[in-house]
């Protein structure tokens, strides 16, 4: 894995990092920008930005890794994120990561074997009222169930 942005990558950034006052406070947009261009945001990605936004490396894996958003290791085509938040749960959230855990043979953190799905569980992706719900990839997959679930993934290759 190259850890240097592009050329474009690197006009984003600069970009980016113009819009606020400080650079400091576009950790998180350079951040998204970063798991866009690397995939992931390995200890490698993150000396980089580190650098780059002129903070330590242990400040930048302290805000990765608060947020699931990031992921820190590599991930498959698609990535499942189940919400577990209180909500979720109470509309079913554990009866679905059972579901696709028992469907795709891995475990929550896993990756599936031919590398087309990673699942995760996360907090709270504001989308309370049409619990539960999971994110994969970009798309929100509301009001839940084993039948929906089940084309949810046959439909992604
Ligand atoms: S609790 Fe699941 S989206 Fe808010």
């Amino acid at each position: 894995m190259s850890v240097e942005f592009s050329p474009d990558a690197l006009k984003k950034f600069a970009e980016t990092v113009s819009r606020y006052p400080k650079k400091e406070a576009a950790m998180l947009p350079v951040l998204n920008l970063a798991q866009q261009e690397f995939g992931y945001l390995g200890p490698e990605a993150i000396e980089y930005i580190a650098k780059l936004m002129g903070q330590s490396p242990a400040r930048v894996h302290g805000v990765v890794s608060f947020y699931t958003m990031y992921n820190m290791k590599p991930i498959g085509r698609h990535h499942i994120q189940v919400c577990r938040t209180l909500p979720c749960a109470l509309g079913g959230a554990e009866h679905v990561t059972e579901f696709i855990k028992q469907k795709l043979g891995i475990e929550v953190g896993q990756t599936t074997t031919d590398g087309r799905f990673t699942l995760s569980e996360v907090e709270c992706l504001a989308s309370c009222g049409t619990a539960p719900m999971m994110q994969v990839d970009d798309d929100y997959y509301e009001n839940l169930d084993e039948e929906k679930v089940t084309q949810i993934l046959e439909s992604l290759k």
